[in-house]
Formats: structure tokens, sequence, C-alpha cells
């Protein structure tokens, strides 16, 4: 079992490019079905979850390929439409598969995709959104029996503006006939991404990034080549890095429109950030102050997905600040490891109460899930001492080599 050795309060000082996002390339794994041809994806992350789509990929009949950091994806043999509970289970969001086999096969049989470490995940608004699409759906055995012998545009209003439904009808809509209108939409950049490649291959979809989003069904797509967005959440987390540690640092790539609330947080904490066209800068010299409460929405508001890598910053602050988590159930389970190095964080329902110390000391921790295990590298980062951290199988689904990336600025940090 890998761990990460972090030797803490070193100031930061270097550059690293941030790579591609997660959270797009996920979703246009999937989309590549919907082409039945080859699509090149530049600057794809190399994660396990980028692997565990490859493999779902593969299972379907599709062939891939790595040059670089360039994978190739060739849907042209896809025959077949099941995708193994061992194979689901790999990943979450393996969910988003659904719209494009239907779409592509006219049948799916995936099994569901069950809780996490965050708490239930249901997919209730994918199933319903498909149904209205035309799709019959039966349960049984924890599997999901999909047949659609068309599909067919209509207007679909979420409950709740979920990112992976959306997705999901997005791409099942392509191949529907006729107009869909999504609304209530998740507007997450990671759609608009989504959609961006979409429209490189052909299809007509509009909207995206906007609560209203039109897909004009029937297209036939093809192949093509896309780069897809910076991660904006590995480069919150690398400005967190140098906000808990002190740092001037440099993220070649990244960009700060998509992250305007987190870098509003760190600005009010303390920290100097500086954007333009080829990265974000951002020096943090003092000592954190605590900030108003941090309360995490569906974009544009503050992300969920950087809860954890801000309070890890924020513990180490002068003051307090109040976390509100309004998305996932179970998501302050980071809250005991930080604890263990000597943060004093409360935690009450959806609520945790951060009162900054002056010192947090290195110790052995154990991520719990993907941006908790990242938030421990964060306060690994600024605590006195050594830092041992284990449960790395969840930071290596997100993030393509966090000990790369902060020995890159400046860090010292060995994987064992
Ligand atoms: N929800 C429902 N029913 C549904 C779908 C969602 O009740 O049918 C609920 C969920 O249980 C959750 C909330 O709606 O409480 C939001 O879920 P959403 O569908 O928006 O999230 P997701 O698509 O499952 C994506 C990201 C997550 C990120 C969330 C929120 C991917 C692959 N995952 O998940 O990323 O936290 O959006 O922004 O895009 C991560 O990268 O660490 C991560 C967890």
């Amino acid at each position: 079992m890998s761990e990460l050795l972090i030797q803490g309060g070193r100031f930061l000082t270097g550059e690293t490019t941030v790579q591609g996002a997660k959270n797009s390339i996920l979703p246009i794994l999937a989309a590549a079905i919907l082409t039945g041809d080859t699509v090149e994806l530049e600057h794809c992350p190399r994660l396990r979850d980028v692997d565990s789509a490859v493999r779902i990929l593969e299972a379907l009949g599709c062939t891939a390929d790595w040059r670089g950091d360039t994978l190739t994806v060739d849907t042209r043999g896809l025959d077949r439409c099941t995708v193994s509970d061992e194979l689901m289970r790999l990943m979450r969001s393996s969910s988003v598969f659904l719209g494009p086999l239907l779409s592509r096969c006219g049948a799916a049989e995936l099994s569901y995709p069950g809780g996490c470490e965050l708490g239930p995940r249901p997919i209730d608004l994918h199933l319903s959104g498909l149904r209205q699409l035309g799709a019959e759906i039966r349960e049984s055995g924890g599997m999901l029996h999909c047949q659609a012998s068309r599909l067919h545009g209509c207007e679909l209003l979420l409950a709740i503006p979920s990112v992976g439904a959306t997705e999901n009808l997005m791409l099942a809509a392509c191949g529907a006939e006729g107009v869909t209108v999504i609304s209530n939409a998740a507007r997450e950049p990671e759609i608009e991404d989504l959609q961006n490649f979409l429209t490189t291959c052909g299809a007509d979809i509009r909207g995206a990034g906007t609560s209203t989003i039109t897909v004009q069904g029937g297209r036939t797509l093809h192949g093509g080549t896309y780069r897809c967005m910076p991660d904006r959440i590995v480069t919150a987390t690398y400005l967190c890095a140098a906000a808990a540690a002190g740092g001037l640092i440099f993220l070649r790539g990244a960009q700060e429109q998509q992250l305007a609330t987190v870098t509003a947080v760190l600005r009010q904490a303390g920290c100097d950030i500086c954007a333009d066209s080829a990265g974000i800068a951002c020096r943090c010299e003092e000592r954190l102050r605590g900030v108003q409460p941090v309360r995490t929405a569906p974009y544009p508001g503050f992300p969920t997905d950087a809860q954890a890598v801000v309070m890890a910053a924020l513990a180490r602050s002068r003051g307090t600040t109040v976390f509100e988590e309004n998305i996932f159930e179970n998501r302050y389970r980071h809250v005991d490891e930080l604890c263990r190095m000597g943060a004093d964080i409360r935690v009450s329902g959806r609520t945790a109460v951060v009162t900054g110390v002056e010192r947090l000391s290195g110790a052995s921790v154990r991520s719990t899930d993907l941006r908790g295990g990242a938030a421990l590298c964060v306060a690994a980062l600024g605590a006195a001492g050594e830092t041992r951290i284990s449960g790395l199988h969840h930071i290596d689904r997100g993030y393509e080599d966090m000990a790369r990336d902060l020995t890159a600025l400046g860090a010292q940090v060995t994987r064992i």
C-alpha cells in the first residue's frame, strides 16, 4: 500500500501545469460512444477514474490508446451494451454511460450505482428524464434494464440541477428525434465543456452554462479532436497548498473565471492571487485570517469539491470560519483526520465550525475520499514535522500525480 510522506512547514515556490479536468473527461469518454467513430482527447488526465472509464469502453468493444497525454478512443467496434457490476463499482459516475448506450444501441444494462463514501448517490433524476425521452427502464436485483426502440425529444425539468443527470440527458437527447429542452440544468463549466466536445463532433446543442439547454437530436455525429478544460478543483487544491504552507506559486494553464468563489475566499483569507491568460499566480506570506461563512452550492456557487481543501488551509488561520455543506450528506469525513493533526473543527449536521489554531503537527492520517485526501495533503504542507498519508487510491482517482505536482511547487513529498 503506497503512502505519501510530507515534510511540512516549507514555504512553497515553483510552478506546475494543471491537468485536464476529471469531471469533463469522464462524460466526454461516455459521449465518444455517440460518434461511432474515433476521438482524440488531448491533455487527457491519466487517472484511476479515466482508467475505469477506459475499461468500461473496452468491455463494450471499443479500443483505447495513449500517446503521451493524448487518449485516442475508437468506438466503431462497440458491439455490447452491458456493463458488469464489477466495472460499474469502479466509479460512481459510470451511470453517465446510460444515455449514450441507449442512444446508440437502443438498450443498456448496468448495475445500480448505489451509495458511496459521500453518502447516497441516487440517480432518480437520470432515470425519470430517460423515461420521459421514451426509455423503458426496469430495475431488478440491483440491475437496470433499459430499452428504447426510439427516443423522442421532449421538455425536461430537473427537480435539482444535478450535474450527472444534466450530462446523461444531454447525451441521450443527442440520439432522440426532435428537440429536447432541459430546464433547471446544472451550470457547471464541465457541462459547457461537454457541449463543446459534442459540437466539435457535429451535435446541435445550445445553452450549456445556463439553466436551459436545448438539444436538436437525431444528427449523425462524427469523430474529432478535443482538448478538455483545466481541472478547476486541482487548481483550487494547489492554491490551498500555497495558502496553507505560505508560498509564491504559478499554476500554468489554470483559469480563474471558473473558480471565482474559491479565489474570493482565499483573497479574503489574505492570499494575493493574480490571473492572466497563462495561468494563476498566488502569493501568501502571512498566517491566513478566518473568513465569512463558506456555503457550498451548485455552480456558480462555492463548489462542494473545494470545501475540504479550503477547510484544511483555514485550519491554521487566525479566527473562526463556518462551513455549510449543502450538496452531499457525508462530506466531512476528513475532519476527524484533520483533528488528529491538531485542528479544532466541530461538526453538527451540515455545519462545520473551524477555529483556527496556531500550529498543526504532522501525524499518520488516512484519506477517506478523493477531496478529503487532498485536504490532508494541504494540511500536511502547513503542519510542523512529517505527515504520513495512507488511502492514496482515493487521491489517485482525481489527481494525476500529487507528489510530482507538489514537488514542482517546492514541497518535500515522497511517495513510498
Ligand atoms: N441527486 C439526486 N438524484 C439524482 C442525481 C443527484 O438526488 O438523480 C443529488 C445527489 O445525491 C447530490 C446532489 O443531487 O446530493 C448533487 O449531485 P450531482 O448529480 O450534481 O453530482 P454528480 O453528478 O453525482 C458531480 C461530480 C462530483 C461533484 C458533484 C457536484 C462528476 C464525475 N462528479 O457528481 O465530483 O461533487 O457533481 O458538483 O462530475 C469529485 O470530483 O470529487 C466529485 C465528487
